[in-house]
């Protein structure tokens, strides 16, 4: 179970790297960067789609679940990724989607094509137009009448986005089979897109209004989503993919959920998820009395052996140095690294990047995710050393001096912050293993114990601070020479400073 002291780490393969000169990052341009991977001392990378597609919601809707969408390379491009990332000790999860195709899938064809077809019932097409009130997570009905059949089809987000029907035993044999073929091309793990929507309430029910709303009607949060979403039979999925996937593979399930729901996915006497994703610092209040309150509530209400888990971006969410501000952002890294169970790093959130400003003639996302997706800034050449210079990146870069090189050469960057947090989480054994232990939550600050012999102190505000901690220091945020300053019962922190600390 390497993902207990794994530190997993985002790729989003759009923004990486390109090496074919269409201003989209590759997989071989992933593979080029393995050797920066591995001395950022991740444990393993998860791609986001690079499956055949249409590309409407770049790469979550898939036209072909076993080939890799031309503008990524070829399926000998990613042999080779596998290959760089094992030679470097790093592991490898895809992103495997369940719960939609794209409508130009071969199998959403054939389901178009007639209602008897063989493959109408591996889709969700039911009479009506619409047949009930539920919203797509995009917005809008999320259901679209096809006019020739005569029928609507749901779709929990894009209407080029069909559900699969995982109440059809085909459906379930040919998408399991899906993660066999991976598994036989040598990944380590899957990330499950959507866990929570694979099953909808087959009576069709209305979803209720949600009280608190008072923007548009035809919004995703303007509903309750009782009957898309979270049911109870979803379990039953969530235990078939284990197991297909097994114990010497990693399950990680996309999963927004209340804390009490949420931990339903790591299931019973294994048969749920390794690690259903705690999303709940990308949404919580920035103060010390919310953050241990989160974490104290997350702690008590994991099931007996089930294994903690932290994300603070994804591709989905304003970036954490937006979020928190950039005087917040290495407290927000050093809080990450330094929680009880596996982090997730989001790309290019080791080098404190922002949201990116994206004219609205740039914008190509449905749901307004570009600024979070910028690509990777290597160098400060006009194509950042993530494409040539003179080739049009898909999506605009941010600041020019906010890129990997600079931080390279500065031994006080957030780059070097990174590694070096990664480093010493990687050789404590408290930081892997040590029990977590709120000391103090106010006043600003944040102050954690971790296992019997280390202490994490975070300034959450912009104003000087004190923890009430003593030791030696191990380490601060600003990397500038504070180690072994010997703290007697108050440790002053500069404003947004942490500080990790060794009992004395
Ligand atoms: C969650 C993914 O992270 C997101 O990017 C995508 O749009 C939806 N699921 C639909 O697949």
């Amino acid at each position: 179970m390497w993902w207990r002291r794994g530190v997993v780490y985002e790729v989003y393969p759009r923004s990486f790297q390109d090496t074919d000169g269409d201003g989209v990052g590759d997989l071989r341009g992933v593979a080029g960067r393995i050797q920066y991977l591995a001395r950022l001392g991740v444990d393993a990378i998860w791609l986001t789609p690079f499956y055949a597609s249409p590309m409407r919601d770049f790469g979550y809707d898939i036209s072909d679940h076993c080939a890799v969408d031309p503008s990524f390379g070829t399926l000998e491009d990613f042999d080779a990724l596998v290959a760089a990332a094992h030679a470097a000790g790093l592991r490898v999860v895809l992103d495997f989607v369940p719960n939609h195709t794209s409508d130009r899938h071969p199998w959403f064809r054939e389901s178009r094509a007639s209602r008897e077809s063989a493959k109408r019932d591996w889709y969700i097409w039911r009479d009506g137009n619409p047949p009930n009130n539920w919203i797509a997570v995009f917005g809008g009905s999320a259901w679209q009448w096809d006019e020739a059949t005569g029928q609507s089809h749901y779709h929990a987000y894009l209407p080029e986005q069909p559900d699969l029907n995982w109440r059809n035993p085909e459906v379930r044999a040919a998408m399991l089979a899906v993660l066999g073929f991976w598994k036989a091309r040598g990944v380590d793990g899957f990330r499950v897109d959507a866990m929570r929507q694979v099953l909808k309430d087959p009576q069709l029910r209305d979803n209720p209004a949600a009280e608190s709303w008072s923007g548009a009607p035809d919004r995703y949060d303007s509903l309750i989503p009782r009957f898309t979403t979270d049911l109870d039979e979803v379990q039953e999925v969530v235990a078939a993919i284990r197991a297909e996937i097994g114990d010497a593979h990693l399950f990680m399930a996309e999963v927004t959920a209340p804390i009490e729901r949420l931990v339903r996915y790591y299931g019973t006497a294994g048969e749920g998820a390794h690690l259903p994703f705690n999303f709940h610092l990308l949404w919580v209040d920035w103060r010390p009395e919310a953050i241990a309150d989160l974490v104290e509530r997350y702690e008590a209400a994991l099931p007996d052996g089930a294994w903690p888990n932290w994300v603070l971006g994804n591709h989905d969410q304003p970036r954490v140095a937006s979020r928190v501000g950039a005087g917040q952002a290495r407290a927000a890294a050093m809080l990450l690294l330094t929680l009880r169970g596996t982090p997730t790093l989001y790309y290019g959130d080791e080098l404190g990047l922002v949201d990116v400003d994206v004219p609205p003639s740039r914008v190509v996302d449905p749901d307004g995710r570009d600024p979070e997706r910028s690509p990777m800034p290597w160098t400060g050449s006009p194509g950042r050393g993530f494409c040539a210079d003179g080739v049009e990146p898909w999506l605009p870069f941010g600041d020019p001096a906010l890129n990997v090189a600079e931080q390279e050469s500065d031994p006080r960057s957030m780059l070097a912050l990174h590694r070096r947090l990664l480093a010493l989480r990687r050789s404590s054994a408290d930081l892997l293993e040590g029990a977590y232990e709120t000391i103090a939550a106010g006043g600003g600050v944040l102050v954690y114990r971790r296992g019997a012999g280390t202490a994490v102190s975070l300034n959450l505000t912009s104003q000087p601070a004190v923890a009430p901690v003593s030791g030696s220091v191990v380490m601060t945020t600003g990397l500038d020479g504070r180690e072994g300053e010997v703290i007697e019962g108050s440790l002053l922190l500069r404003p947004g400073e942490g500080a990790i600390t060794a009992a004395g």
